[in-house]
């Protein structure tokens, strides 16, 4: 049976752009943030604004829904673990788990036989100058373990004076220390998997940053074949190991060698993924409350190649060129203050079908 209302835990544009999926199917949401007038709440049935820990508000939010999902990766675990004992929840904890810590995501990639960046968890300055010897590198990236964004939380390092001023910048933080992995670009693979094990995937598309910002997404990737394949049957073993319901993602590094490392896992819908609103048939948001719901996925059909470019801060200011070209599909997320760095909204240019991809 198809669940009627889909509770999404979280307010942003993920949650927005699942929301409007979800209309097209028939299925209210309700929405549950902290934010008050979150560009989800706009276009949902009715939204609770309260923390992510009040167990009062969450169990009034789980009497309103048949169903419950997250559009994002912070919500404390144990919020989906009370959430449980009350109404359905996909994907359950042990995505979120993994996808929230990085030490977790690097090593539990590694244990289903997904290669990633050599890493390491170093807990003194000392332990990451010895790890730089051991691995003949001159510099490592070091990450925070837990909640870093957009490359926030984040330190390129190459000697000791450099690791010593990162390292009481990192405030007993816990870290992990990586390779800097010499790639030729970055991809990433979205799949959306339902009740009954049914895969549909979207990509790869090549991705570029702006200030470690996603700036634009190119579908198709121009990786061959054989390598698009195999993107697409690493994110499908990930997606099995954790029986996935709903939508993840996986981000790739290929390397001038044309060897795939994974970097991160995203356990929801994904920004490079915005595209399949307006190149495919059915959208990453639709395939992921279809599988929430209890719907089967459906194959995305992209009719189209395309571009899809960020809308970041006061990019939004111009946008006169994009509503004179007929290719460009524009959509906003209802932010009210334009800050440097903040996701404003994305534009998806389409193009001629040029391959024979589906997703
Ligand atoms: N080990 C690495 N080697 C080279 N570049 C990296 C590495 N890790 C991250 N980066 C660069 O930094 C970006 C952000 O890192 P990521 O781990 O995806 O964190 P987040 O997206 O959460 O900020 C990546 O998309 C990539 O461009
Ligand atoms: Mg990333």
């Amino acid at each position: 049976m198809t669940h009627k209302t889909l509770g999404i835990l979280g307010g942003g544009q993920l949650g927005r752009m699942s929301a409007q999926a979800a209309e097209k199917l028939g299925i209210q949401t309700v929405i549950f943030t902290p934010e008050p007038d979150s560009p989800a709440s706009q276009v949902a049935q009715e939204t609770i604004v309260a923390n992510y820990t009040d167990e009062d508000a969450l169990s009034v939010f789980s009497e309103k829904v048949d169903v419950i999902s997250y559009e994002f990766e912070n919500i404390p675990v144990e919020t989906i673990k009370y959430l449980k004992t009350l109404k359905p929840v996909y994907p359950d904890e042990r995505l979120l788990e993994v996808a929230q810590d990085r030490v977790k995501e690097k090593s539990f990639l590694n244990s289903i036989k997904i290669d990633t960046a050599r890493w390491a968890t170093p807990e003194t300055p000392a332990d990451i100058e010895k790890t730089l010897t051991e691995w003949g590198a001159a510099s490592c990236i070091l990450k925070t373990t837990r909640f870093g964004y957009d490359g926030k939380g984040q330190w390129r390092v190459s000697n000791t004076s450099e690791i010593e001023t990162v390292w009481i910048e990192i405030d007993n933080q816990p870290v992990i220390m990586e390779e800097i992995v010499d790639f030729d670009f970055e991809i990433s693979v979205i799949v959306a998997r339902d009740k009954d094990g049914h895969m549909e995937f979207y990509g790869p598309a090549l991705n570029t940053h702006k200030n470690h910002i996603l700036h634009k997404s190119t579908v198709p990737a121009p990786v061959s074949s054989a390598l698009a394949d195999k993107a697409l049957q690493m994110t499908g073993t990930l997606a099995r190991s954790v029986d996935l319901r709903g939508v993840l993602a996986l981000e790739l590094f290929v390397t001038k060698d044309g060897t795939l490392l994974a970097n991160e896992i995203a356990p929801r819908t994904h920004n490079s993924g915005h595209w399949s609103i307006d190149s495919c048939a059915v959208s990453q948001f639709e395939n992921h409350v279809r599988a929430v719901c209890g719907l089967p996925v459906l194959p995305p059909g992209r009719h189209s190649d395309c571009e899809m470019i960020n809308l970041i801060g006061e990019d939004i200011n111009h946008l006169e060129s994009y509503r004179r070209d007929k290719n460009a599909c524009i959509h906003l997320y209802g932010k009210h203050d334009v800050k440097p760095g903040r996701k404003m909204g994305h534009v998806t240019i389409l193009k001629e079908k040029n391959d024979v991809r589906k997703g």
